[in-house]
């Protein structure tokens, strides 16, 4: 497929036109995907499981409903929604191991069910509950198995792998027997072994998942960094919110099977959610009844004090505080992202079909 696409560089040469034949407009094409899985219902009891065998009942999941979108060459976007919602299922159908029930997609110009060596070349598809490191052989071992697998040559293998070392820190661990590794220590290895054949377009599927805090965050730098320095397009699945908001200026929000939202991840929050965080650190403690006149509190003790405040009483609520309590630090935010999503889902389903989710029935809890 011919593209055309404009420089953005050097301004002698701004409004270049190049052709290219390799890069395609958009990295990833959706449109209307549906995949449905036929599923057997054994039913309980040997009686009935011997019946049957003779009269098979099969229902149908409906995983991925008419899902379209694009997204374009070296984007970070994050593919959210509640468990079961369809991101691991349409993952798969980009990764090509899933065909699909109806829609047409496109990765890098290939049609992922072809399983083509060259499409195989430019992707990769990362699942944080799988690994394919071999376990009683450390990851330099698996290392081996993929650069003869992708078939890369010796002296690109030596540049990417001293790379990979660098930025995910890996002397040390690369040597020593996976099962050894701990989860995040491990996890470092998959992604290096995913990352070996320096794919264009990565697919991560709750790459941080199980990992610490601090190990989270330093996967997230090393996502970035990655996507920056070689212009990858990443999809990333997270039930961490954190690594979606650090990392996705864009989000694609499924459920049932169903896009609710595809836009700008700030403006999801705006939409979503106009409540606003405040934050006071207390130079003299308040009485409970003197902080709950301002807005719902959230927090509260001797030293600290959270408000939730819709956008519109926020300034009045930011006058009274400084007015009346003696105020060593104030500051203001959005609440965190898994507040926004609950609520999106809740718009949504109640919004279609007047059955929202239960309020206690966290993003984490489903995912
Ligand atoms: N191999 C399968 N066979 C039958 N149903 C499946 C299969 N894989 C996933 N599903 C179902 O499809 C739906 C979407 O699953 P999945 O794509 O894993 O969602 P998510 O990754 O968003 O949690 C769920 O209802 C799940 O139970
Ligand atoms: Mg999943």
């Amino acid at each position: 497929m011919a593209t055309v696409y404009h420089d953005d560089a050097p301004s002698a040469e701004r409004g270049t036109i190049f052709v290219s034949t390799e890069v395609p407009l958009s990295a990833i094409e959706v449109e209307h995907l549906t995949k449905h899985y036929q599923v057997h219902r054994r039913p309980a009891g040997f009686v009935a499981a011997v019946r049957s065998l003779f009269s098979r009942k099969f229902e149908t999941v409906h995983a991925v409903e008419d899902l379209s979108f694009q997204i374009q060459p070296g984007e970070r976007v994050g593919f959210l929604g509640p468990n079961g919602a369809g991101k691991t299922t349409t993952l798969k159908v980009l990764s090509g191991l899933l065909h699909p029930t109806a829609g047409v997609v496109r990765v890098a110009g290939h049609n992922p069910r072809k399983r083509e060596v060259e499409f195989l070349k430019k992707i990769t598809l990362v699942m944080g509950q799988k690994q394919q490191l071999l376990w009683d052989l450390p990851p330099v071992e698996t290392f081996a198995m993929n650069r003869a697998l992708y078939d890369v040559p010796r002296d690109a293998y030596q540049e990417v792998s001293k790379e990979l070392y660098e930025l995910l820190d890996l002397e040390l661990l690369a040597t020593k027997p996976t099962r050894q590794l701990s989860l995040g220590e491990r996890m470092k290895c998959e992604l290096a072994a995913a990352l070996l054949h320096r794919p264009k377009l990565l697919f991560l599927d709750e790459p941080t998942i199980g990992l610490d805090v601090s190990m989270q965050a330093s996967m997230r730098g090393f996502i970035r960094e990655y996507n920056e320095r070689h212009g990858a397009t990443v999809l990333l699945t997270s039930h961490y919110m954190e690594d979606v908001a650090a990392l996705c200026p864009r989000v694609i929000v499924i459920d049932h099977g169903r896009l609710i939202y595809d836009g700008d991840l700030k403006a999801l929050t705006r939409k979503v959610n106009p409540d606003k965080l405040v934050t006071v650190r207390l130079a003299a403690p308040v009485a409970p009844k003197d902080a709950a006149r301002l807005g719902q509190v959230i927090e509260h003790d001797e030293a600290r004090l959270v408000l939730r405040v819709t956008q519109a009483e926020l300034g009045g609520v930011v006058s009274a505080l400084l007015a009346t309590m003696r105020v060593a630090d104030l500051s203001v935010e959005d609440p965190p992202l898994v507040d926004v999503m609950r609520q999106l889902f809740a718009e949504s389903r109640s919004g279609s079909n007047g059955n929202a989710m239960p309020a206690e029935e966290s993003l984490e809890d489903r995912a």
